[in-house]
């Protein structure tokens, strides 16, 4: 009895399903024969009725149905379903794709990964020190005096007696000196401030790269030699040069350094005042007072140091004639490098 009944509910089964064209069918397909009292699970019901004997048998054949008609209805039911898909589920690769902006170094990184890298390549190393620093490493250790003149030069951001913000990079020299024995060769570049009056020349905070070479013998020969090339690889092999007589506390001799302006290559302009020459530069040989501070012996050892703004290079090299711009994050300006 059982035995066909199974038999012709699954030959109902088997063209009700495939004959099925829509998913609402397909629905009451489902009704009808899988759901808690649809057709399948009446039909095990009735097992209860069955001899002992038939009923492992007939068992078994149930179970093989149902889950070939759950198979075969899962298939349907996909296959329907995809058919159905207005397409708002499908990616359609043939699609050009959505471009995505990319950003780019900020005009002072692209400067400051020039400078790093030419010189590296005259064997320098790059040296990085705090922006908070205290009196001793700003001023007193690179040989400033108390009420010595060139202090008033900087106007500082004194946090409190003891500390203030790094008015040059001039001290991450006395860092290095203290950390490293002879020979030291190293750029380090990072934030400076400065608590002036912003206008198109002057921002109360910029950047600087320091540089430092100490050995023995290293003479004021190798310092040009260092500088020169290295002007002549960042501003071009046609420029023209001079080293000025200047004063640091921290060198001596200290000098400046000058190129022919670029925009009217020595002539006289506006960018260079009429002198063709800008100032890119400061430098010196390392007084040796600043290597008794460093526990340096200043009768074995000699070297030079010198010091840029990282703005002021890139406002020479570019023709930027506003300091402001570099913080100002004006996207026309920005995407212009
Ligand atoms: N620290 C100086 C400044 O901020 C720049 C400088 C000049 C650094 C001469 C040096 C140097 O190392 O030798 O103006």
């Amino acid at each position: 009895m059982l035995n066909e009944k199974l038999n012709q509910i699954s030959a109902d089964f088997q063209s009700e399903i495939s004959s099925v064209t829509d998913i609402q069918k397909l629905e009451d397909i489902r009704i009808k024969y899988f759901s808690r009292n649809g057709l399948i699970s009446l039909l095990f019901d009735e097992l209860i009725n069955v001899s002992n004997e038939d009923k492992p048998i007939l068992g078994k054949s149930l179970n093989l149905f149902r889950n070939k008609a759950q198979e075969d209805f899962n298939s349907i039911k996909i296959k329907l379903e995809s058919k159905n898909d207005s397409g708002e589920n499908l990616i359609d690769i043939s699609l050009p794709g959505n471009v995505q902006p990319f950003g780019s170094k900020h005009i002072l990184t692209q400067t400051l990964d020039e400078i790093k890298s030419i010189f590296k390549g005259l064997g320098f190393s790059v040296y990085e020190g705090p922006e908070l620093e205290s009196d001793y490493y700003n001023f007193e250790a690179l040989n400033f005096a108390p009420d010595h003149p060139a202090r008033d030069m900087q106007d500082t951001f004194f946090i409190n007696e003891d500390f203030l913000l790094r008015t040059h990079t001039s001290p991450v020299q006395i860092r290095l000196m203290e950390s490293h024995k002879p020979p030291v060769r190293a750029i380090m570049p990072g934030r400076v401030y400065r608590s002036e009056a912003v206008s198109a020349r002057s921002y109360c905070m910029f950047h600087q790269v320091e540089g430092l070479y100490v050995d023995t013998d290293v003479t004021f020969a190798e310092l040009k030699g260092t500088l020169v090339s290295f002007a002549k690889q960042f501003y071009g092999d046609d420029i023209k040069y001079r080293f000025r007589a200047s004063f640091f506390p921290f060198t001596e001799p200290s000098a400046e350094m000058d190129i022919t302006c670029f925009l009217c290559h020595g002539s006289g302009c506006k960018i260079c005042k009429q002198t063709g020459w800008l100032e890119i530069l400061g430098c010196g040989m390392v007084d040796p007072n600043v290597y008794k501070h460093v526990g340096y012996d200043p009768e074995k050892y000699t070297g030079y140091a010198f010091g840029m703004g990282i703005e002021r290079t890139a406002m020479l090299k570019y023709g930027i004639d506003d300091i402001r711009i570099f913080f100002e994050n004006d996207f026309r300006f920005l995407k212009q490098f």
